[in-house]
């Protein structure tokens, strides 16, 4: 375990097998559809890659970047777009995907803005749920695991850019942090 870790919150097989079953789910969900699965740059991407593999519908992916203003001190919810999706996503079935919803504004944010993009539908999907630290509605239609309010990071979540690369969920030492 890495040093910086406090503990393991979610191993690696607990994540896969429970993101299969969240790709069976899903792709139950759309089946007889075509999907885009749109994942947000770079947290998501771990989880994003582990959970198009298991789908079984016609799937394309794409990436979308956003900088979400403050959670907590602004509740804006206004997301500042740094790299768009390629494709138009006018008539695509198209389900945004996140590492974490915590405030909840992102997400809200994201699908408001593809509300615009005459989308077929958009559904939302997160790996991991912070249910008590919601500050506007949002329920992800998917999510993985609900989570204590304590700050993770590994499998796409970071800190200051690292632990991404970490293959399991855990908890930062808030000495980490805390100086
Ligand atoms: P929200 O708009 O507050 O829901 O923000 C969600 C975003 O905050 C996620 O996409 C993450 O980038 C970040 N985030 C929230 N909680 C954590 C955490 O515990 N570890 C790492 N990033 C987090
Ligand atoms: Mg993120």
């Amino acid at each position: 375990m890495h040093p910086n870790i406090e503990k393991v919150l979610i191993d690696e097989k607990t994540l896969k097998t429970r993101i299969a079953e969240m790709a069976a789910e899903i792709s139950k969900d759309y089946e007889g559809e075509e999907l885009l699965v749109i994942g947000l740059l770079k947290g998501a991407s771990y989880f994003m890659m582990e959970l198009t593999q298991h789908l079984s519908v016609p799937t394309q992916i794409d990436f979308l970047k956003v900088s979400s203003y403050g959670s907590g001190t602004s509740t804006s919810g206004k997301v500042d777009i740094q790299f768009d999706t390629s494709r138009n996503l006018a008539g695509k079935n198209v389900l945004i995907v996140d590492d974490v919803v915590d405030s909840g504004l992102t997400l809200k944010a994201v699908r408001e803005l593809f509300r615009t993009r005459n989308c077929k539908s958009i559904r939302l999907a997160a790996m991991l749920d912070k249910k008590e630290r919601r500050l506007v509605k949002m329920v992800p239609d998917y999510y993985g695991f609900v989570i204590p309010d304590e700050f993770v990071v590994g499998f796409g979540l970071d800190y200051n850019e690292d632990y991404r690369t970490l293959p399991y969920v855990g908890i930062l030492k808030r000495s980490v942090y805390e100086k």
